[in-house]
């Protein structure tokens, strides 16, 4: 493939991802499409590599009817994606946190200490350079950082056919509170961020409506 058949297929991927409203019950995804399209949510960046997330994948029918009247805006894909997710952000991503030792010492296979410079220098920049000084900033901190394995996760299903929707169509006091009577979530440990749904289209591909790149771009010389 030459650079430029690269480029045409990168932007048809990009316009043919679409919010899918309707989704066909009866196609699934492959098994190998599916990992790769979670191995594409895995290897996303975050903010010193703590990555501060978790998905739920929803196969349990069940589960699926009960997030029905609590989740308006993801009922379509309640009922015709083949994949579910309810992507979870991590509360207190902090300096002295044991998901950052955790992180430091089983993922990055460095050495942890409170007080090593890594470490003070992540405080300086959470409690100073960003103002990250109470839990909840803390934790929307890492709700915005899930959002990124959301759009590689979209854009590698679009790329291998795969269509998606992305949702935050839902009540979230009402779902935490669900998800937590199901013991699926540690309230002291997680919440949630936003749900998206997986599979193929049962409608047609809707024309881009878009802002022009001139008004969303500007080049400063
Ligand atoms: C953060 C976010 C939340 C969204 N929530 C919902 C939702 O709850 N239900 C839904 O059907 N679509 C939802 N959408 C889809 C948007 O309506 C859609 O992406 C937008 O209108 C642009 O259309 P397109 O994605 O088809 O190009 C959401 C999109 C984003 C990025």
């Amino acid at each position: 493939m030459n650079q430029e058949q690269l480029r045409n297929m990168i932007l048809l991927a990009h316009k043919n991802r679409f919010a899918t409203k309707k989704f066909d019950p009866t196609q699934s995804i492959t098994e190998n499409d599916w990992n790769i399209i979670l191995e594409s949510a895995k290897l996303s960046p975050s903010s010193f590599g703590y990555e501060p997330w978790k998905f739920l994948i929803i196969d349990n029918k069940e589960i699926r009817e009960d997030l029905k009247p609590i989740a308006w805006g993801a009922v379509n894909s309640l009922e015709g994606a083949n994949k579910f997710v309810i992507a979870l952000s991590r509360k207190n991503v902090v300096f002295n946190s044991a998901h950052v030792k955790h992180i430091v010492e089983d993922v990055l296979g460095l050495s942890y200490s409170e007080n090593s410079p890594q470490s003070q220098f992540f405080k300086k920049f959470q409690e100073h350079d960003f103002k990250l000084t109470d839990e909840k900033s803390v934790f929307e901190w890492a709700v915005k950082q899930t959002y990124i394995p959301l759009a590689n996760m979209m854009t590698t299903a679009a790329f291998l056919g795969v269509d998606s929707c992305p949702i935050e169509g839902f009540n979230i006091d009402k779902v935490e509170s669900y998800l937590e009577g199901k013991g699926l979530i540690n309230l002291e440990e997680f919440g949630v961020a936003y749900m998206a749904g997986f599979g193929h289209r049962a409608t047609e591909i809707p024309p881009k409506k878009r802002q022009a790149l001139e008004d969303i771009v500007e080049v400063i010389k």
